[in-house]
């Protein structure tokens, strides 16, 4: 048997052991799942690879995996995609994007190499690579002959070939282009712009976008594309060396601007955080097929604090709801992109209702969206998820100091305030689905995950002052098919 057959293979035999799966969040059959990749739209088809390890519950032997969907909710799980199985990629098959060309999809991602045989790693062991690959309509994938069609010897002495990766392919005015995340000689991330005209022969354009060097940052995984008329630069950003951990933390910046194409320089105008939480890296954005802007990110954790619930469950890594993204006032918002609607069935609801001190929900689900809206909030609230005697999920809501607070107690603690103009009005969105929440307010996002044996179901409202609510509706969610 062949790399992909003993993958599809395994997870055929394995994938009905994985327990605690979200039911409208996008998971891995089986085993650890981090980036998505090649997110796109091609012949009336939603298509979503991602980076998978089947065999186990931590991040090796990265593969692409691979999921349709009609409507970005409903997923099918395909065969595996790619295995680390020529010797351009022998170390793992890393992020990359799709493209449409001549109405065929093509995959690029980047091929791993690593030399490293002793325990003790060092860095100028491992070579990375942009390699192309054909997808064809009945599942497979083959990879080009010409691999790597952008290698080593086209990244020029500025940069380190150790940390060249996760190539995202755009097309403008009939050419390619690719934003590419790069080590520089300052060991800094740079993210570098590559044009070809039939995806196998690509050039050197420029260096596009650096940050100083006292921000010690590394960029992975960029996405170039323009939204509202403005061009948008998303990159995930991490510490730039190993004393920086803890210092500088993984988080996902949008800069809002434009791309100039004469002088080959991103032209910064402002930026901002994709996501608020504490569990979110490394997304992709694609057109939907009425145009729209997508993005969908991973919501993450690399730490080993979950390990003791993931080795149980038999997966570990979610995907975010799909989200449309917009720029209004010069910041990026979002809001999720699927309709849920069919999904949700009203348990409760109510309307322009005053309440004061704690009120507690009746129902207790795992697959839930709370909606409220506020339009004279003038008292500080807060809600609390997933609450039990002893743990909860909260999320405060401060409209005289404009900011929200999230404070978790499980095992992934979190306590962190964000700043948000509320004007007095709010309109909040928690999605929750058994290991990961997510918080929409006035189109900011923020996701955590919360990967737990005996979470508490309970939420309650807790207020200072009498508290008005113009509208408050908890939906279950059910009937959505990952399968
Ligand atoms: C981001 C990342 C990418 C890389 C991939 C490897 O999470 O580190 O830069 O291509 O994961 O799995």
């Amino acid at each position: 048997m062949n790399q992909l057959d003993v993958a599809n293979d395994y997870i055929r035999k394995n994938s009905s052991k994985v327990k605690c799966k979200p039911t409208y969040h996008f998971s891995p059959p089986i085993g650890w799942m981090n980036d998505p990749n090649g997110f796109c739209f091609h012949k009336g088809e939603y298509h979503l690879f991602y980076q998978l390890n089947p065999y186990d519950v931590v991040w090796s032997n990265i593969h692409w995996g691979h999921a349709v969907s009609s409507d970005l909710l409903n997923w099918k799980h395909k065969p595996v995609a790619m295995a680390c199985d020529t010797p351009q990629d022998i170390n793992g098959c890393f992020s990359g994007s799709a493209i449409e060309k001549d109405d065929e999809l093509y995959l690029m991602y980047t091929g791993h190499i690593d030399h490293n045989l002793d325990p003790v790693k060092t860095e100028d062991k491992i070579i990375q690579q942009q390699c192309l690959a054909k997808y064809h309509e009945d599942g497979t994938v083959v990879k080009s002959l010409n691999n790597p069609v952008i290698s080593m010897n086209m990244l020029n002495n500025n940069y380190q070939v150790r940390d060249f990766r996760d190539p995202k392919i755009y097309c403008k005015d009939g050419e390619y282009y690719c934003v590419l995340a790069a080590r520089n000689t300052d060991d800094r991330g740079s993210i570098l712009l590559y044009k070809s005209k039939d995806l196998e022969e690509w050039h050197f354009v420029s260096d596009i976008y650096r940050r100083p060097v006292e921000d010690n940052l590394m960029f992975e995984c960029p996405d170039l594309f323009t939204v509202d008329g403005k061009d948008v630069l998303v990159i995930s950003l991490m510490p730039c060396t190993p004393e920086y951990e803890g210092i500088i933390h993984n988080q996902v910046q949008y800069i809002i601007g434009k791309m100039n194409y004469e002088n080959g320089l991103f032209e910064e105008e402002s930026r901002g955080i994709i996501d608020n939480g504490s569990n979110y890296y490394a997304p992709q954005t694609t057109l939907d097929k009425n145009g729209n802007r997508i993005i969908i990110g991973w919501i993450c954790e690399w730490s080993n604090k979950n390990s003791k619930f993931v080795k149980e469950y038999g997966y570990n890594g979610i995907m975010t709801m799909p989200r449309k993204i917009n720029i209004t006032s010069g910041e990026l918002k979002q809001i999720p992109a699927t309709n849920m609607e069919e999904y949700e069935q009203e348990v409760y609801a109510v309307e322009d209702t005053q309440i004061d001190g704690k009120y507690t929900f009746t129902e207790q689900l795992i697959s839930q969206h709370i909606h409220m809206q506020f339009s004279s909030f003038k008292t500080t609230f807060t809600i609390q998820v997933l609450g039990s005697e002893s743990k909860g999920m909260s999320f405060t809501f401060n409209p005289v100091d404009n900011y929200i607070n999230a404070y978790s107690n499980y095992t992934l603690k979190v306590d962190k305030d964000v700043p948000c103009a509320f004007n007095n009005k709010v309109q909040i969105d928690i999605y929750i689905d058994n290991n990961c929440v997510e918080l929409y307010v006035n189109g900011k996002a923020f996701t955590f995950l919360c990967y737990d044996f005996d979470k508490g179901k309970d939420i309650t409202i807790s207020t200072e002052n009498s508290l008005k609510i113009d509208l408050l509706k908890q939906m279950k969610i059910s009937n959505v098919v990952i399968a």
